[in-house]
């Protein structure tokens, strides 16, 4: 795997305006969830690091759980037109507050699969804070309670989000010149 620079198309959103809204984030939620029984729900793997830095912003008692899906396809532009549950909850949500953390709502199936059959469960409540929305690609409309930014239809990669599973661990949002990536010998 080469270093993310060779296909780098700029930087979207960088380390310390992430970490300023998502302390704000924190913050907000902190208000809201006040006396509630709070479950962070972590959608892996992208909505990992967005997690960890926002759970430490949340003052209010709270426990977390994590739950991973997979969309058919591959590659960078993959769409998530089918989605499916590869690994449950371990936490009974029956009552509970769940609020679930994810990394970006593009198409909204993915969101809109994980509420439905969540909703089954009968949690007290059940909502979504997502770092960031694309809307321009929304085919499933979906409710967004905490939104950290609004993007524009471009592919990310950084902060959690993956290109072909690599570079996660980026502090930062990143645009990724699809062409270079490509030209790289990638599938994209
Ligand atoms: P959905 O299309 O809203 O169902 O989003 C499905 C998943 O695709 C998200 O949870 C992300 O993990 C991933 N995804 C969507 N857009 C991007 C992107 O620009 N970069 C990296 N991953 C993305
Ligand atoms: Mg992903």
């Amino acid at each position: 795997m080469q270093s993310y620079q060779t296909f780098l198309s700029e930087i979207l959103i960088d380390s310390d305006t992430l970490q300023r809204r998502i302390a704000e984030l924190g913050a907000q939620i902190s208000r809201d969830y006040e006396g509630a029984d709070l479950l962070l729900v972590c959608i892996l793997r992208g909505g990992l690091v967005f997690m960890v830095d926002l759970m430490r912003h949340i003052t209010v008692p709270h426990q977390i759980d994590f739950l991973a899906v997979s969309s058919y396809g591959t590659g960078a532009r993959q769409s998530a037109g089918g989605v499916r549950l590869t690994m449950d909850l371990a936490t009974d949500i029956r009552d509970k507050d769940v609020l679930l953390v994810e990394d970006i709502v593009d198409s909204g199936n993915t969101i809109a699969y994980v509420l439905e059959f969540l909703k089954t469960r009968r949690p007290r409540s059940l909502k979504v804070c997502a770092l960031l929305d694309k809307p321009e690609r929304r085919e499933t409309p979906v409710p967004i309670d905490y939104c950290g930014f609004t993007i524009p239809n471009k592919f990310v990669f950084g902060y959690g989000l993956d290109l072909d599973e690599y570079y996660r661990n980026l502090p930062f949002v990143a645009v990724v010149d699809l062409d270079k990536y490509q030209s790289s010998g990638n599938k994209a």
